[in-house]
Order: C-alpha cells, then sequence, then structure tokens
C-alpha cells in the first residue's frame, strides 16, 4: 500500500529532487521531503479510517488534490527552519478532510508548532482528541472563538496559514468571502516575508456545481465571476499585483473545488 502511495507521489512532483538543478537549495529540499512525507503519513491515516478514501468518487480525492496543489507551490522563498502554522476552522471531522492534519504534521517535522481556532467547542474538543492521537508530540493548541477576533489578538507569528473557518454557500456566497478577507487583514501584516496564506473553498468561472441545501435538496448552479470562494476577496486582491502577497501554484484551470495559495513578497 504505501508502495503505491510513492508512486502516486512520484507523478506530481514538478520541482525534481536533484542537487544539480539550478537554485538548489538545501533548506528547500529538506522542506520539500517533509511535505511529501507528511503527505503519506496523512494519506496513509485518513485510508485506515475512510472506507472508500482511494474512491476516486469520494469527494477526498479532490482533498488529495489540494494537498499536492501546495506541494507544488512551495518554492525557495519558503524558508524557515520551523514551520508555525495556524489554522480557522478546525481539523475535527474527516468528512471535511482535516487538512490541518497534512499541516500539522509539516509542524511536527521541524519541531514547529500548530495553533487554530474555532467557534464551536465540540470541534475543539474533537479536533484535539485528533491530534493527541496521530501527532501525540506535535505542541498543538486549539482554542474556541471567532477566528477573527482570534487573528487579531494572538501574538503567534505563523509561516502557515489555512483559512477555512466560515463555510461558503453558492447562493449566499459574500458572509464567507468577507469572512476570509477579515481574517487576511487581521494577521497578514504580522507575517513574515516569504510566508504563505491557503484559503479553502473556491471555484472559477464557469464551474457549475451541484448544490445540496441543509435540508437535503438539490439546485444546481454556475461560478459567474473570476474566483467565488471563502478567498473570493483575498484572490481579487493578489491578483491586482500591487499587493505584498502574490499568487503561487498552477493549479487554477480546473472546475475543482480549488485552495487559493498566496506568498508574501
Ligand atoms: C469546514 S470546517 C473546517 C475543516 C477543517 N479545516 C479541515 O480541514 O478538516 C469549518 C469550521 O469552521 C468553524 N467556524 C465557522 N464560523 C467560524 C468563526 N466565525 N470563527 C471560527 N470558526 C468558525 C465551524 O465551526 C467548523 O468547525
Amino acid at each position: 500500500m504505501i508502495h503505491g502511495i510513492n508512486k502516486v507521489m512520484e507523478n506530481f512532483i514538478s520541482v525534481p529532487l536533484n542537487h544539480n538543478v539550478i537554485g538548489y537549495n538545501e533548506s528547500f529540499d529538506r522542506l520539500k521531503k517533509i511535505f511529501l512525507q507528511s503527505y503519506d503519513e496523512y494519506t496513509s491515516k485518513m485510508r485506515n479510517h475512510i472506507i472508500d478514501y482511494d474512491n476516486e468518487l469520494s469527494g477526498h480525492e479532490v482533498r488529495r488534490k489540494q494537498c499536492k496543489s501546495l506541494i507544488n507551490s512551495i518554492d525557495k522563498n519558503f524558508n524557515f527552519d520551523k514551520i508555525i502554522v495556524l489554522e480557522t476552522g478546525v481539523s475535527s471531522n474527516y468528512n471535511d478532510g482535516l487538512f490541518g492534519l497534512f499541516l500539522g504534521g509539516i509542524a511536527n517535522k521541524t519541531n514547529g508548532k500548530m495553533v487554530s481556532v474555532d467557534i464551536s467547542s465540540d470541534a475543539v474538543e474533537n479536533s484535539l482528541k485528533i491530534f493527541k492521537e496521530f501527532l501525540p508530540n506535535l505542541n498543538y493548541t486549539a482554542h474556541v472563538g471567532d477566528s477573527r477576533k482570534f487573528l487579531k489578538e494572538t501574538d503567534e507569528v505563523p509561516n502557515l496559514v489555512h483559512l477555512d473557518s466560515y463555510d461558503f454557500n453558492l447562493f449566499d456566497p459574500l458572509p464567507s468571502a468577507l469572512h476570509g478577507w477579515e481574517e487576511f487583514k487581521a494577521i497578514e501584516s504580522r507575517m513574515e516575508k516569504g510566508s504563505i496564506i491557503i484559503i479553502d473553498d473556491n471555484y472559477r468561472n464557469g464551474t457549475w456545481l451541484e448544490w445540496i441545501h441543509p435540508d437535503g435538496s438539490r439546485e444546481v448552479g454556475d461560478i459567474r465571476v473570476p474566483m467565488l470562494g471563502k478567498g473570493a476577496h483575498i484572490y481579487q486582491h493578489v491578483i491586482n499585483n500591487n499587493t505584498e502577497w502574490e499568487l503561487i501554484g498552477n493549479h487554477y484551470e480546473t472546475n475543482d473545488n480549488i485552495k487559493i495559495i498566496i506568498q508574501k513578497k
């Protein structure tokens, strides 16, 4: 099984792990390997808990693609000894993907730390249990509260942030996008050059979606703006080019649910 996973990984590495590459950087090589190992370990944990994890029609294929997009996005400007992760919307439910568990594995391997926040105390409690089980040596704390307030008040200086709190709703998308923007504004000035922010749950122009409402009814809708989702305003902000942040990665030409990934210049 492990062998199979490694084969998949070989197929998506777009930067060769080869000391002869021009611009080779020891720190970058180390981090790239850490990201790949963490992906391998994270998917093994998920596979042990979710029966149809490898079924392409289960939502987990999209989550795996998102991990790969992040691995392919990092470059030598992401140059930190210790990775300090901050996640809004804790990883507490296997069905949501536990992307934070992947990030936590990266922090763990660098002797870094991970901090997270969620408005739901139940979610925080579940998250603490999951991280204790899978990453017992990680310095992990989870706080209960509104993410915008937490980000404004915390002293943490993260270098890898995952914004994944207020859920996107296709038929009422602006509250989620506004929340994402407010989270970004609360933390971005404190982050160092080279740091990365990942924003979950976005779709590009032209994507058709079948939306399942809370009552179980289904409705089809399409995206008619350049990018809609939790990161809609952040995307608008960074593509103008006159900001301290830039869009990174080559995963935007798709109709999948994507994570917007930005890096401080
Ligand atoms: C999609 S889930 C997070 C998924 C998780 N990041 C993962 O990868 O598995 C969204 C979480 O955001 C939380 N949330 C919603 N509004 C929030 C707010 N204003 N502040 C903090 N957390 C919030 C919800 O309670 C929920 O647990």
